[in-house]
């Protein structure tokens, strides 16, 4: 066969026997074991898997897997990658199941049409993408993937994580793949630079990290990318928060109050972060300082910056203090910091104190008081000598709301407290929740049963509110009665 993606001939690679996989047996259940206390909830019955078609199915993939990484390898040493750069999909996927088909024929492997589909799209996944991530990326019903080691991957749908059914072939596999994306961006990992953050070609956020370091194998995490954010309209259809904080969060980010959104990993902040910029108005301007830029704002007059982390030799890191910094120079209206973790937060708290009001970030932390703490750490870290009454004099001036998003237990996600900062009193900064979630129970499925409530107190800044033309009725901070 000729084909100006085959190299030209040259003597026939040697083929490496394909190691026989060690027959990977689920592991036997231990006998239920019976719970100590009555008060402790049964725990569920795991069964063995089942014999028969089940096993037949994995010896079933677990040859065609071995295949696959033979052909895989006979591929790449046939395949004229230069020439490859310039086909389009369709020849591609031609081209690689008429070689495929062709080095099947010489070894005498004959697969079914189902085995055969199944091997070419995974073997078009291995050549141009990141092999059996590939298909996770593009499930957009997946919003995480969580790899630990080679032979589990996790996946986020619906809020709840699963233990998926594809895996790598071995770490070997799963490192060519780490590497492939790493060096795609220009940055290398390896024992003696075990970890990195990158960003996927989609927008998605990918970190890794390697043995040593990792302990079992290669721990990667991919935040896929969203097209379409989530608003606030669905925010509030998903029951993250009602139309009354929907209100109130306009009317505080149209007045221009400087907001922090807190919470836990993965538990919303940056799509909670987004979705309140949608209440910025178009005529200001916006400049957004990221890590990895996810945000995606709506407004016209916006400057999008990225922070960089040291390359190999350490060298040419921009922080994202030296993007605040730089961002105060650049005449913006409002600021927004996707992530404030270090001494970034001196420039931020200044920046909210000096006339960007409406600026907005997002902390890690449990709760309001939490997220002050950690405010508090952040200075102390920085190297600031500042007696404790002036740094939280510095924050109560500086934040004026600190909105809680949380991950709860059954997966959901909520906004469980939109809390003021209202002044100093003493030398405590004095807070008070306007909204929270009121938890109640749970249902036998696990599901968390509660309601979102006003808690009574009218908000400090409601006549800010009517000024701007914001008048919010004073039923919206009256408790839900239930
Ligand atoms: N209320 C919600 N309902 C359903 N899904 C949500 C909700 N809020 C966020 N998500 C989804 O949860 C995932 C995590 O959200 P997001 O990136 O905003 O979290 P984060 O707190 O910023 O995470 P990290 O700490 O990793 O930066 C995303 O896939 C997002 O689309
Ligand atoms: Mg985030």
């Amino acid at each position: 066969m000729f084909s100006k993606y085959k190299k030209p001939a040259s003597a026939t690679p040697k083929v490496a026997k394909a190691a026989a996989a060690a027959a990977h047996q689920p592991a036997a259940t231990p006998p239920d074991a019976r719970p100590h206390t009555v008060l402790r909830k049964p725990m569920p019955i795991r069964t063995a898997a089942e014999p028969g078609s089940a096993d037949r199915d994995r010896k079933r993939k677990e040859r065609l897997g071995e295949i696959k990484i033979e052909l895989h390898r006979e591929l790449l040493e046939n395949l004229n990658l230069a020439a490859l750069e310039h086909a389009s999909e369709a020849e591609l996927r031609t081209e690689i199941s008429s070689i495929a088909g062709e080095i099947l024929e010489q070894k005498g492997v004959v697969l079914n049409r189902e085995d055969r589909q199944t091997l070419n799209k995974e073997l078009y996944d291995e050549v141009t993408g990141l092999g059996p991530l590939e298909a996770l990326l593009q499930d957009d019903s997946v919003s995480d993937i969580l790899v630990n080691g080679p032979q589990q991957i996790f996946v986020e749908r619906d809020g709840k994580l699963q233990l998926s059914q594809i895996t790598f072939k071995d770490e070997k596999h799963l490192l060519r793949i780490i590497d492939k994306i790493v060096s795609a961006v220009g940055r290398r990992v390896d024992e003696s630079n075990p970890y990195v953050d990158a960003r996927l070609a989609d927008g998605s956020r990918f970190n890794a990290m390697v043995p040593p370091i990792a302990v079992d194998g290669s721990l990667v995490s991919i935040r896929k990318f969203k097209k379409d954010k989530l608003g606030i309209d669905d925010l509030v259809n998903f029951g993250a928060f009602t139309e009354e904080m929907a209100a109130f969060l306009q009317a505080a980010v149209a007045t221009r109050l400087n907001i922090i959104v807190s919470g836990g990993t993965g538990s919303g902040k940056t799509t909670t972060l987004n979705a309140l910029s949608s209440f910025i108005d178009n005529s200001e301007r916006i400049l957004t300082i990221e890590d990895t830029a996810e945000l995606q704002l709506q407004q016209t007059h916006v400057g999008r910056m990225e922070s960089r982390p040291p390359n190999v030799e350490g060298k040419g890191e921009v922080s994202p203090r030296d993007c605040l910094k730089n961002a105060l120079r650049m005449r913006p209206d409002r600021i927004i910091v996707g992530e404030t973790r270090g001494e970034e937060v001196i420039d931020m708290l200044q920046a909210m104190n000096t006339g960007h009001d409406g600026s907005m970030t997002t902390i890690h932390a449990n709760s309001a008081r939490d997220g002050v703490s950690r405010l508090e750490n952040m200075i102390a870290m920085a190297g600031i000598e500042m007696p404790l009454k002036a740094v939280r004099s510095q924050i109560s001036s500086a934040v004026n709301l600190i909105v809680q998003a949380s991950r709860l237990q059954d997966g959901s996600r909520r906004m469980t407290s939109i809390t003021e900062i209202t002044g100093m009193e003493g030398d405590v900064i004095s807070m008070q929740e306007i909204f929270k979630y009121q938890r109640v129970g749970l249902t036998p499925e696990n599901k968390i049963i509660g309601h979102f409530t006003a808690t009574g107190v009218r908000s400090h800044f409601s006549e800010r509110f009517r000024m701007w033309g914001y008048d919010l009725p004073a039923s919206i901070y009256e408790p839900t009665k239930m």
